[in-house]
């Protein structure tokens, strides 16, 4: 017992194998993860099965999910330290899901933005799946009794319904889920678009300079800086509200190079956005160059990548079924 008391918190997080990350997945989560390592006991989860609430091409749908997991190695993630797996690698995700969709409310699923951003966008493919995805997230972390749950601002909906179908759960059974709290990072935790600086970064953006991609080249990623939008006062300066797209920017630059923001004003006293825009991308350029590197050499290893991928569905496997089985239990599912 006495070791209960100085368990290390545990994390879960999870990303969609959707294609390859930008810099805003790198910033807002990836690099986090990495860095959580340490302090708590993580995992962390390429999220198949949630990619295939819109439709995939399969082939793309598998090469994706390897990419991700060798993109989340290479920015980091320790398999020796965290557990490292693929959704749909662990069914437990999927059998406590359902349990957490009976335990949803429609009313409560109906409320979603996401739900209904995600059906405006594809009005032909409004399926249950992803009516039901918050449930089935819900049950990614309850699986594992996280505590915190490193997610970006537009996940803070679906962190809720976990926490209303836990303490559901708790309340209609017996004290069975940890109530998992939010893990929100400040710093850097929305890189916005870079040609419309008031949306956050996507890939799914027509405009391909308005993001960079993990995998882009020193020449494309200086390219796109040069034609971020700004705006015309010239001046480096840290206002959200007033210059969303040099603080975006600075907010990049200050990441890759850990100035914060009043000594990037200062370097750049009196000088131009050209400057400033060249060293944003340079210092974005020189920061990926290593993680580039190691993930043209993970991915060049799918052995590898496919081990580390096994074992930690097995890990991963070995806390969810407990779970799954402690649950199915008090449902009154029959036990043989
Ligand atoms: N829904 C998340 C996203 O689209 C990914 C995700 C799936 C997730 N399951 C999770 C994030 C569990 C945190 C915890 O970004």
């Amino acid at each position: 017992m006495a070791n209960e008391t100085v368990r290390r918190k545990r994390i879960l997080s999870g990303i969609q194998p959707t294609g390859t990350f930008t810099l805003g997945n790198y910033i807002g989560a990836v690099r986090n993860w990495a860095k959580l390592q340490d302090e708590f006991d993580c995992l962390y989860m390429v999220a198949d099965l949630h990619a295939l609430t819109v439709r995939q091409v399969p082939a793309d749908l598998r090469k994706n999910t390897r990419e991700a997991a060798a993109m989340l190695l290479a920015a980091g993630i320790d398999p020796k330290q965290s557990i490292l797996f693929v959704q749909s690698h662990v069914p437990a995700h999927t059998q406590l899901g359902w349990i957490a969709t009976c335990n949803s409310q429609f009313g409560e699923l109906s409320r979603m933005t996401q739900f209904k951003d995600k059906s405006a966008k594809h009005p032909d493919n409004v399926n249950g799946g992803l009516f039901t995805y918050p449930s089935l997230m819900a049950a990614d972390i309850l699986v594992y009794n996280a505590d915190l749950v490193p997610v970006g601002q537009d996940q803070t909906q679906h962190l809720e319904l976990a926490r209303t179908i836990a303490q559901r759960f708790n309340s209609s059974y017996s004290p069975t889920f940890t109530m998992p709290e939010g893990y929100i990072t400040k710093a850097g935790a929305k890189v916005m678009s870079l040609a419309e600086p008031t949306r956050k970064m996507s890939k799914s953006d027509p405009n391909v300079n308005s993001f960079i991609l993990m995998t882009d080249d020193k020449d494309a990623i200086l390219r796109k800086f040069k034609r971020a939008v700004t705006d015309c006062d010239g001046i480096v300066r840290y206002d959200v509200a007033e210059k969303p797209g040099v603080s975006n920017l600075m907010t990049i630059y200050s990441v890759f190079t850990g100035k914060d923001y009043d000594a990037i004003t200062a370097e750049f006293e009196g000088k131009g956005y050209g400057d400033f825009k060249i060293a944003v991308g340079e210092a974005v350029a020189d920061g990926l160059a290593p993680i580039q590197g190691e993930y043209k050499r993970i991915l060049a290893d799918k052995a590898y990548v496919d081990a580390v991928l096994a074992e930690g569905a097995q890990g991963a496997s070995r806390i969810a079924d407990r779970m799954v089985q402690k649950v199915y239990k008090k449902v009154g599912l029959l036990q043989l």
